[in-house]
């Protein structure tokens, strides 16, 4: 019986040490799920090319700039000037050009316009002579997209937008975009949430990064 009991109280003994968690082991459980939270954000955004017709909602709209503005440039130079737009008649004005140049845009299936569908489309742009613009609007535009999809809004750069903005029939929409002098349009991104399934991930070629020894 005095076995018995001396058992029991050894067994109680790591019970209680196996519950006890430190202050430390919280903290560490927190980063460890906020590591899984970026890592799952950055492994599951995918190019959508389909949205519901709201525009998104403007505070998060808001965050998502705040979150570009926060990427690293050189020497801080902050060289992008971001335009985002959700007016419809605006977009509607540049799918008319669009589709004027190329009117096979409307045999895409669900075809509403020509950003694939987004109700809110911002437009990047950097000066035509800086040092590193395009490599710094990139890392604006990935963390814009990351950050809209930890909220599960969908984004999709749009390259091909750059050659029409730039075609004298959208020069009024280039002009209501008031970029500052000496600025040429990069790309533009889609935003929205989402409509449809979500894309399966293009395949990588993981060969194309590797250590030297
Ligand atoms: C600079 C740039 C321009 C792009 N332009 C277009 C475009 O005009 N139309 C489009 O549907 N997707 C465009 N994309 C999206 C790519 O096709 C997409 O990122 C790529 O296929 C990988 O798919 P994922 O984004 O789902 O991982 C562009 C992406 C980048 C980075």
């Amino acid at each position: 019986m005095k076995l018995l009991k001396g058992a029991l109280a050894v067994a109680l003994a790591t019970f209680a040490v196996g519950c006890i968690t430190t202050s430390e082991d919280v903290n560490i459980n927190i980063q460890k799920a906020k590591d899984k939270a970026v890592m799952e954000v950055i492994m599951s955004r995918r190019s959508i090319r389909d949205y519901k017709t709201e525009a998104v909602d403007r505070e998060q709209m808001a965050k998502v700039i705040e979150c570009g503005i926060y990427a690293p440039s050189a020497m801080n130079q902050q060289p992008w000037a971001v335009r985002v737009v959700d007016d419809k008649e605006f977009l509607d004005g540049v799918t008319a050009i669009a589709v004027e140049k190329m009117p096979q845009l409307k045999e895409q299936e669900n075809f509403r316009n020509f950003f694939r569908n987004a109700p809110t489309v911002a437009f990047i742009a950097c000066p035509e002579e800086s040092y590193s613009g395009e490599y710094d609007c990139g890392l604006l535009s990935e963390n814009m997209m990351l950050s809209a999809w930890s909220m599960g809004i969908g984004s999709c750069c749009l390259g091909s937008v750059v050659p029409v903005m730039n075609s004298e029939e959208a020069k009024p929409y280039m002009e209501r975009l008031n970029l500052p002098e000496g600025y040429k349009l990069l790309v533009a991104i889609a935003f929205g949430y989402p409509e449809g399934e979500h894309p399966t991930a293009p395949e990588r070629d993981s060969s194309k990064a590797y250590y030297i020894e």
